[in-house]
């Protein structure tokens, strides 16, 4: 009874929709179990290229289940478009199960997210707009809509109508802007409910069946382990629990039953958003990564920072999530590059360390200490095993794993599914 968690290792757009989408071939249910519509998976398969952000990856695979679980934050609106979008390219949404329990994004939500931005001034967070840390802090506060209430009219409206007034008196008094209209905002989403409602449904036994019956669970990582609420470059991180324990209880499974602990870590850095990055290259080599790799954010099209490897970061993500394998994603980005270089450690106020620091002020007084490999200049693209890879590429990847001190399992050289190669580390 395989339970397979796909967790990224960095700030996100690792390229684990590629990862997911290649595994959730072989698996029985797809879980998305946290985040919301500020992820965005890019999947490359033989129906097209898709761009998704709410919708697991496991819909490409009729055969599989795909659900939306408690620890999510849904906008159906987006959701609704996602799945328009699906349908009109012919592939089929019946196999996606919302559960009750997922918190709604509400339009007071987006709002709260771009006045709190604006608020926020010079120290902005650079947030992708879509009202997901807004919606988890009413979910902590008790206040939040469940997809769930969607389906008793009644009882929605009233909620609606509770949590707007306190929304209004909050826009008003403290952001001076208009109230919000709780009658309206019901009504829409009612429309909404109506159109998911044949998708809500109790996700727990299902899952507790697919446990029992030994089928394969696939936890579907959002954002980054850098992102993460409680592990990450606080407060530079996204609200939810990017983690691997995030994804199992955001799900609704036991620990007990997890049997892989998947890393996915791009073959080198980038992030989207403010906060500090110790290897960000403000020059030509991040250029030519950017524009190699088309390094623009899925949801918000923004330029993403890029850099070199950092195995001190890599490492406190190994630490906190207890990965069994990694997958290294885009080396062929570095294809072209005379020399690369890997951060091994950091040079912190005149002293060298091998810790992540907590405070972000302190991460960003980080010097990395580099090792300098020669590039390979050669196309990995068309490399079918590990085998085919050049000597430096392979020698690339052992620094990296023996850094990190867990080995690689798949590495992709390629956007699409077929351009991965296996390297037989994968439990
Ligand atoms: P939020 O999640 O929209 O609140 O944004 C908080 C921070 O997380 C910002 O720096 C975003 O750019 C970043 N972020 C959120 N989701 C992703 C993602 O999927 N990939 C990369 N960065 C993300």
């Amino acid at each position: 009874m395989p339970v397979i968690a796909v967790v990224g290792g960095q700030w996100g757009d690792e390229g684990k929709g590629k990862i997911i989408d290649l595994l959730a071939g072989r698996a029985h249910v797809v879980v998305r179990a946290q985040g919301g519509d500020n992820a965005g998976h890019t999947v490359v398969n033989p129906q097209g290229k898709f761009a998704l952000h709410l919708v697991p990856a496991g819909i490409f695979n009729p055969a599989s289940e795909c659900v939306i679980g408690p620890g999510v934050a849904l906008n159906p609106e987006i959701l609704l478009q996602e799945l328009d979008a699906l349908h009109e390219r012919g592939v089929t949404t019946d196999n996606l199960i919302i559960s009750g329990r997922t918190h709604l994004v509400m339009p007071y939500h987006l709002l709260l997210d771009r006045l709190e931005e604006e608020q926020r001034g010079s120290g902005a967070i650079g947030t992708t707009g879509r009202g997901i840390g807004p919606t988890y802090y009413d979910k902590v506060g008790r206040s939040g809509l469940l997809v769930g209430d969607l389906l008793d009219a009644d009882r929605f409206r009233d909620k609606v109508k509770a949590a707007t007034q306190r929304k209004s008196f909050l826009l008003e008094r403290i952001y001076g802007v208009r109230p919000v209209d709780g009658e309206a905002i019901a009504t829409r989403y009612l429309e909404f409910g109506a159109r998911l409602a044949p998708h809500i449904a109790e996700s727990e036994p299902l899952l507790e069946r697919a446990l029992r019956d030994g089928r394969t669970i696939l936890l579907e990582g959002a954002h980054g382990t850098l992102l993460d609420l409680d592990h990450g470059t606080y407060p530079y991180v996204t609200t939810s629990s990017c983690t691997v324990a995030g994804l199992l209880n955001g799900a609704g499974i036991g620990p007990r039953h997890l049997t892989t602990a998947l890393g996915v870590f791009k073959a080198y850095t980038s992030r989207v958003g403010a906060g500090p990055m110790p290897t960000e290259l403000d020059d030509e080599t991040g250029e030519h990564i950017r524009d190699r790799g088309h390094e623009y954010g899925t949801t918000t099209g923004r330029p993403r920072r890029c850099g070199w490897f950092d195995v001190v970061a890599a490492r406190h993500s190994v630490i906190v999530n207890g990965f069994h394998a990694l997958a290294i994603t885009r080396l062929d980005i570095l294809d072209e590059l005379d020399e690369l270089k890997v951060c091994l450690a950091y040079e912190l106020d005149g002293q060298q360390i091998d810790y992540f620091p907590t405070q972000a002020e302190e991460l960003a007084r980080c010097r990395p200490v580099y090792e300098g490999l020669p590039g390979w200049s050669t196309a990995t693209g068309d490399a079918h095993d590990w085998k085919d890879l050049p000597t430096a590429a392979k020698d690339y990847v052992k620094l990296v794993e023996a850094a990190v001190g867990v080995p690689a399992g798949l590495i992709g050289v390629g956007q699409e599914r077929e351009k991965t190669l296996f390297t037989g580390a994968l439990p």
